[in-house]
């Protein structure tokens, strides 16, 4: 009984896959976003050796107009992973500008949700969605009217976190639930040299090893575990043939630790790590690339020279 309903849960379920691995261990970046995980996230986008998310705002609103002039009209505005939305709010100001601004927030916190409603609630009607990225967008497409085409917003250059082929899987499950003519805007970090990378990973206050560390903080507090934070370290490596970061928890010393909703009890042998996070840096012909190989048309690009970063505008064919 206690075995079924732990393996009914999701989390418990990817702790333990991740986690008995033989090889290399693993957990999920998708788990870092708890309330302390997503308040850690945004104090990260506020480190001045993290220049990703400013890029990424930058970009938005610098162009903010050319990017609308070369949507279609009435169109309906979908965000996957959206939290507050505070990036998009010049687009939707844009927009409204010339049509009835139909706006949904996809996102699993709640919190943010909540927040990007009251935040963004005035330029028009916002539909917060409390799903993940597929389930949500498929409800959007569910919803919309015969002839409305869709922007769906991918912001932050969270498609470098799923592996080249999983990449190209997701955004073809995006294209799947999409017309011909619809739009996809596709943030992309782009590669820059390893030091400016691991600087923004591997930050001298010690938020990102913070941030790192609480996905086992949170494993602790929803899977009574028995994780000793002092006993991991934060790691950040640049692996240039993988093109990508990696985050690691690297294991002090010799040790054991029960998670007990996992129904798990695991072992780490010394400097043995646990790989938390990849996020893979792009070269502008690989977004193409990728762009091509999902159904996609790559239209229009736009990039921030200040921290190599790109919003492609990619059109369903
Ligand atoms: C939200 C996935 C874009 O990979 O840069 C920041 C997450 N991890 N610092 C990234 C993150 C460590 C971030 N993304």
């Amino acid at each position: 009984m206690m075995y079924a309903r732990a393996l009914d849960d999701t989390f418990a379920r990817d702790v333990r896959a991740g986690l008995m691995r033989a090889g290399q261990k693993t957990l999920p970046c998708r788990y870092f976003y708890d309330e302390l995980g997503s308040s850690l996230f945004e104090a990260i986008t506020n480190l001045p050796e993290y220049g990703l998310t400013r890029a990424d705002e930058r970009i938005l609103q610098k162009h903010a107009a050319a990017i609308v002039d070369r949507l279609p009209r009435n169109l309906v505005v979908a965000e996957l992973g959206s939290g507050t939305g505070a990036k998009t709010r010049p687009i939707l100001e844009k927009l409204r500008q010339r049509q009835i601004v139909v706006y949904y927030p996809i996102d699993t916190s709640g919190s943010a949700l909540a927040k990007c409603n009251q935040d963004l609630g005035r330029l028009g009607a916002v539909f917060p969605l409390e799903m993940s990225y597929l389930d949500g967008l498929r409800e959007v497409a569910g919803r919309r009217a015969p002839g409305q085409p869709l922007l769906i917003l991918f912001l932050g250059s969270t498609i470098g976190n799923f592996e080249p082929e999983a990449a190209i899987d997701f955004l073809h499950a995006i294209r799947q639930c999409l017309t011909p003519g619809d739009a996809l805007l596709l943030g992309t970090d782009l590669v820059k040299p390893a030091p400016e990378l691991l600087a923004a990973y591997d930050d001298p206050v010690g938020v990102t090893a913070a941030f790192n560390k609480n996905i086992l903080a949170r494993i602790n507090r929803e899977l009574e575990a028995d994780f000793d934070l002092r006993q991991f370290e934060h790691v950040a490596r640049y692996n240039q043939d993988l093109q990508r970061i990696e985050m690691h928890l690297r294991s002090r010393e010799y040790q054991i630790v029960s998670i007990r909703k996992a129904d798990l009890i695991v072992d780490f042998v010394p400097n043995e790590t646990i790989c938390t996070e990849a996020s893979h840096k792009f070269r502008l012909e690989q977004v193409c690339e990728m762009a091509h190989a999902a159904g996609f048309h790559p239209e229009m690009r736009w990039a921030d020279n200040e921290w190599p970063f790109a919003e492609n505008l990619l059109r369903a064919v």
